[in-house]
C-alpha cells in the first residue's frame, strides 16, 4: 500500500542487506516511523511489544528474526535458541510457528556455511508470498462484497453504500501487504464501488485508530464506533455485512480472534447478517481439533487502566479513566465458534467454516 505516495510494505530487507526493516506500529497513527532490527532479539522485542503485529506479520518477522540469529551464529543451537525465544513472543497467532517451522524445515539438516543465506532467502519467499496471497484473498472477497452490493439495488440504488463492519486492524499493516479482511475493501474501493466502513474502535489497544489510519490514507470512507455500537447499527439496517481476520483457526473452523469479535458475530447472526472471516493458509492450526484449544494471550492490565492519545497541542499523553489501584482483566482474543461464520475467505477460495469446508479448499490436509 502508499504511505505518502510511496509502495510500501511493513517489513523489508534493509540497506545493508542483512538488518531488516519495519514500521513501529506502537507510534501509529501519531507518527509514521521505521525500526531497523539488526539481532534476533530485537526481532523478538518487536513482536512482544507490538511494533509490530498482526497474525501475518508475526509469522514474517519471526522468520527474519531466525534469519538474522542465523547472520550471527549459524550452529545449531543458535537455530534451537532463536526459534525457542521466537516461539514465546506471543500465543495466540499460530503464523508465528508455522513460520518457525518453515524456517527450520529449510534450515536444518544445512551446512551451517548456507544457513544465513538459506534463511533470508526463505523469510523473503515467505514476505512475498503474503502479498500474493492476500491479493487472493481480496478477489474472493471482492466477489461475496459484489454479491451483496448487487442484492441492495447495485449502481441503480444511488447513494447507498455497501457498509461493512470490521473489527481490530487485519489490514496491510497486519500482514505484509494488502491485508486480510481490508483486501476486499481495498478491491471494492478501487473498482468504485461505494463503500462505507464502521470501523470498531477495539480496546484497549485501539487497533481501530490504525484500521482508521490505513483507510484514511487509501481514501475510503469510514467512521470510527466505540465496541458497544455494532449490535445497534445491525439492528437499524446499517450494516451490511461484517468481515474480520483471525489469529489462529481450529480445524473445525472456529476462529480466534481480538476480543470482541464473538459479541459481533453474535449479534450478526440476530440480525441475520453474514459474518465472514478472512485467512492465509497459514492462519490454520489443523492440530487442533476445536477453538477450545486456542491459547488466549492474557495481557498487562495497564493496556486496560490507561488510555493514550494526542492532546490537543499535538502532544502524547496517557491517562487513566479509573480509580487509582483499579484492577483489571485482559484477555486479548476471543473465539467464535464456527457455527457463528458464514463463510470463511481464503486465498484458494471461499467455504464454509466447518472441517470439510477446509478440507475442500486444503485437500492435501486430509
Ligand atoms: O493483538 P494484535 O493486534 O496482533 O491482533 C491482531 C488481530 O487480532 C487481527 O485481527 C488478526 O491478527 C488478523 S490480521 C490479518
Amino acid at each position: 500500500m502508499k504511505v505518502d505516495g510511496r509502495l510500501t510494505r511493513t517489513i523489508w530487507l534493509a540497506a545493508d542487506g542483512r538488518s531488516v526493516e519495519v514500521i513501529d506500529q506502537t507510534r501509529l497513527p501519531h507518527a509514521f516511523t521505521t525500526l531497523r532490527l539488526a539481532f534476533m532479539e530485537e526481532a523478538a522485542h518487536a513482536i512482544r511489544s507490538m511494533q509490530v503485529r498482526g497474525a501475518p506479520l508475526i509469522g514474517a518477522t519471526a522468520a527474519y528474526g531466525v534469519a538474522l540469529a542465523m547472520a550471527a551464529d549459524p550452529s545449531d543451537s543458535a537455530l534451537d535458541r532463536a526459534v525457542a525465544v521466537l516461539g514465546e513472543t506471543r500465543p495466540t497467532a499460530v503464523n508465528l510457528h508455522w513460520a518457525l517451522a518453515e524456517m527450520q524445515a529449510v534450515l536444518r539438516n544445512r551446512p551451517q556455511a548456507e544457513r544465513a543465506d538459506l534463511a533470508y532467502a526463505k523469510a523473503a519467499a515467505i514476505c512475498d508470498e503474503d502479498v500474493v496471497t492476500n491479493r487472493a484473498i481480496g478477489g474472493h472477497g471482492l466477489a461475496l462484497f459484489r454479491e451483496a452490493y448487487e442484492a441492495k439495488g447495485g449502481p441503480k440504488a444511488q447513494g447507498r453504500p455497501l457498509r461493512v463492519l470490521t473489527h481490530c486492524n487485519a489490514g496491510w499493516l497486519a500482514c505484509v501487504d494488502w491485508g486480510t479482511a481490508l483486501a476486499p475493501i481495498y478491491l471494492a474501493h478501487d473498482e468504485g464501488m461505494p463503500l462505507e466502513v464502521w470501523v470498531d474502535e477495539t480496546r484497549p489497544r485501539t487497533q481501530g485508530a490504525l484500521t482508521a489510519w490505513e483507510l484514511k490514507s487509501h481514501g475510503v470512507p469510514h467512521k470510527v464506533i466505540v465496541d458497544n455500537a455494532g449490535g445497534l447499527l445491525m439492528r437499524q439496517g446499517q450494516v451490511d455485512l461484517c468481515i474480520v481476520g483471525t489469529d489462529r483457526v481450529a480445524a473445525n473452523g472456529d476462529v480466534a480472534n481480538k476480543i470482541g469479535t464473538y459479541l459481533k458475530a453474535l449479534a450478526a447472526r440476530d440480525n441475520g447478517l453474514p459474518f465472514y472471516v478472512a485467512l492465509p493458509g497459514p492462519t490454520i492450526d489443523w492440530s487442533l481439533p476445536s477453538g477450545d484449544a486456542i491459547p488466549i494471550e492474557e495481557r498487562a492490565e495497564e493496556e486496560v487502566t490507561l488510555v493514550t492519545g494526542r492532546t490537543a497541542d499535538g502532544g502524547l499523553a496517557t491517562v487513566s479513566p479509573y480509580p487509582a489501584g483499579t484492577r483489571a482483566s485482559n484477555a486479548g482474543f476471543d473465539v467464535t465458534p464456527a457455527r457463528l461464520v458464514t463463510a470463511l475467505v481464503t486465498e484458494r477460495g471461499v467455504a464454509p467454516a466447518s472441517r470439510e469446508g477446509l478440507l475442500g479448499l486444503y485437500p492435501e490436509r486430509a
